[in-house]
């Protein structure tokens, strides 16, 4: 239970802006609230301005007739601390609140989220402002969780202004003990960089050409550190006034700037905002299954929220497509499936005006009993208070991707052989596990890796000595590795690590990579895979290898590298370490998976089909098969094993299913009497 005041029931709700609309509206948004199903609501996410009408005059009115109306309505509230857009009387008296770009820009006020992260006056006007809130709501009835600010580092991810810049000098003083530390760790012999003294040190700001790279990787740590300042800051107020009512912000799944990984520690459950572009269904589906996966992660003992999606278009976009009928509620259930405990929206009712009125909402500008969405977001509303049994039950994994943002930074940081897309290739890699009917956990590089049969390590650039131990502890112990080219280049501070590449992984790989062959941007190259004699299509990389102990298992079949292993093996410890040196493409890929699957004795839940998603989520005893259809036409499912109750329905499931175009099923399984049959 992430909410407990939700008790076993599945959150289903959304952002709710009262304050935009006249208090003759509310009732109705009471009833067609209470129509639907709705027991959850974000509130006064981007309220400050009303709650706060200059530096000493607060208005709470509104807010407590919004929370009393609320409670009698037995709807609860994640209630929001307003903190993600300063009123602009704020920057006007202290303009030292707004954040700067690289080139000395401030961002103004007449949107919003310009605050400078590092802004004294920003935090302490930003903390007040949430004391009074904690203070003033703490015991009331409606409140069920606090949801801190709003996607933080969203818009503004970078601050270059002068608290900004004497923060990171602070930041850098602790991390380093003295300034020759830092001299060295930044390698600031290169172009004529030393520093002789803190004060000189900037934020990586506009440079004739490239910043030096340990100084913008230091920033972007400094950056995500600095946010989760803020967001401890507030949270210390929060659990001091209401220590029993769980903390929340809402992240942006794979979104760079903050590391996740680090803030996941210090919530009680996290949450995510999740708009796929339902332009192209398909690979929408894959990465937000991805994204599901690396959420749900960062706290593998729990479920998680999807705390925002649209109930159809977005508006961000130049053309914003519309999500299909039964598309929202595909996607709902996905995101049920891969393991969260509630489906909300932004919004509740769709504005009528500002930047977003043409975003909809679960309440649409036109009539509801006239609106095919509306109808929609009831019958999902409905079907949700059958699902309760899953609450609380988790998904789990045999595989794990390493997933590190101190790597992405590096990776994706200018002047290297050719540029890489971290996130993408990790989720190309989980793609292709999706169509493999195969879920995967996204771990922290110094995470245990006990659980796992195998780990997958997606060109984990930046390595540093103890990832490379728990690597090869993995393998030393029976495990399969899977660790994909440019792996292993740099120590922490993007500096080289000599001896020949990968340098902390040669003895478990097996082998040396003398040197990279990047491949252009708009050309494939070919591969021959032994095991199945198959002929593989590679792109943007490639590299010479020298073995030291592995074996082939693929080979080049382009100059200069033609013949040369491509893909290898090496038996190290009680273990086997896959090398990968290339980007391999779509079946090439799940060809390589598939074969590292049956030697690591990794299995789906039922064989794959085109389109079809399979996840299982278990917990007490119970086990609850989802089957999505992402395929616009009807599809049969038959399987020894498919054995159960539908949990919606009731109707009995005997080996075969019909799912309909886009639909979504869920099966509680029939729990066999000898447990050694209970994988299907
Ligand atoms: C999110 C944001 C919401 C709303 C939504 C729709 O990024 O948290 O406040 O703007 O997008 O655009």
């Amino acid at each position: 239970m992430i909410i407990p005041k939700l008790k076993s029931a599945l959150a289903f709700g959304g952002d709710y802006n009262p304050e935009q609309w006249p208090e003759s509206v509310w009732q109705e948004d009471m009833r067609l609230m209470r129509d639907v199903g709705v027991n959850l609501l974000t509130l006064g996410v981007f309220s400050w301005s009303k709650l706060q009408l200059d530096e000493n005059r607060f208005d709470f009115g509104w807010l407590d007739r919004v929370m009393d109306l609320l409670a009698a309505n037995e709807i609860f509230v994640d209630l929001a601390t307003a903190t993600a857009s300063p009123p602009p009387w704020l920057s006007h008296r202290y303009p030292d609140v707004l954040a700067v770009d690289a080139n000395g820009a401030p961002f103004y006020p007449g949107s919003r989220q310009h605050y400078s992260p590092s802004s004294p006056t920003y935090r302490a006007m930003a903390l007040e402002l949430v004391c009074r809130l904690a203070d003033r709501y703490k015991n009331h009835p409606a409140l069920a969780a606090w949801h801190i600010n709003n996607e933080y580092g969203n818009h503004v991810a970078e601050c270059h202004s002068e608290a900004s810049t004497k923060a990171f000098r602070l930041w850098l003083q602790r991390r380093y003990p003295s300034l020759n530390e830092l001299n060295d760790a930044w390698a600031t012999t290169f172009w004529s960089q030393r520093y002789s003294s803190w004060e000189e040190i900037l934020t990586p700001r506009r440079t004739p050409t490239f910043a030096n790279p340990a100084q913008s990787l230091d920033f972007k740590r400094f950056t995500s550190d600095s946010l989760l300042a803020l967001f401890l800051a507030e949270r210390t107020v929060l659990r001091t006034a209401t220590p029993l009512i769980p903390v929340t912000t809402n992240f942006m799944g794979f979104f760079k700037p903050v590391d996740a990984q680090a803030w996941a520690r210090e919530m009680d459950f996290v949450s995510w905002d999740s708009y796929p572009d339902p332009a192209d269904c398909c690979s929408a589906a894959l990465l937000n299954a991805a994204t599901h996966d690396l959420t749900r992660s960062l706290k593998r003992d729990r479920p998680f929220l999807l705390m925002e999606q649209s109930v159809s278009s977005v508006t961000w976009k130049s053309v914003n497509v519309a999500k299909h009928p039964g598309l929202m509620r595909l996607w709902s259930w996905q995101a049920l499936a891969r393991g969260a405990d509630g489906v909300m929206f932004f919004q509740w009712r769709a504005s009528r005006a500002g930047a977003e009125k043409f975003l909809g909402g679960m309440l649409p500008h036109v009539p509801p009993e006239r609106s095919r969405t509306f109808a929609e977001i009831k019958a999902l509303g409905h079907e949700l208070r059958s699902l309760s049994a899953i609450s609380g039950t988790l998904v789990k994994s045999q595989i794990a991707i390493v997933f590190d943002w101190a790597a992405w930074w590096a990776i994706e940081a200018d002047s290297k052989p050719a540029p890489i897309e971290y996130a993408n290739w990790a989720q190309e890699i989980h793609s292709s596990l999706t169509a493999l009917n195969l879920t995967a956990d996204f771990v922290g590089p110094g995470e245990n890796l006990d659980r796992y049969s195998l780990v997958i390590v997606p060109c984990l650039y930046l390595l540093t000595p103890s990832t490379a131990a728990n690597l090869s502890r993995f393998v030393e112990n029976g495990g399969h590795l899977l660790a994909t080219f440019f792996s292993g280049i740099v120590n922490e501070h993007e500096q080289v690590e000599l001896g020949g590449y990968p340098a902390l992984l040669r003895r478990v790989l097996g082998l040396m990579v003398e040197e990279w062959f990047p491949i252009s941007h708009d050309s494939s190259q070919a591969l021959l895979f032994f095991g199945q004699n198959q002929v593989l299509s590679c792109k943007r990389w490639s590299e010479s290898l020298q073995l030291e102990g592995a074996e082939s298992i693929a080979t080049y079949q382009h100059a200069p590298l033609f013949g040369r292993p491509a893909i290898t093996v090496n038996a190290h410890g009680k273990g086997q370490a896959y090398y990968l040196s290339t980007q391999l493409e779509g079946d090439g890929l799940t060809s390589l998976l598939s074969q590292i699957n049956r030697a690591a004795k990794v299995r789906g839940i039922l064989s794959p089909t085109e389109g079809v998603e399979t996840v299982l989520r278990e917990g007490s005893g119970e086990r609850f098969l989802f089957l999505l259809n992402h395929n616009e036409t009807p599809v049969t499912l038959t399987a020894e094993t498919l054995h159960g109750v539908d949990l919606v329905t009731n109707a009995a499931v005997h080996g075969s299913i019909v799912l309909p175009p886009l639909g979504a099923q869920v099966i509680r399984l029939r729990m066999l009497a000898d447990p050694t049959q209970q994988t299907i």
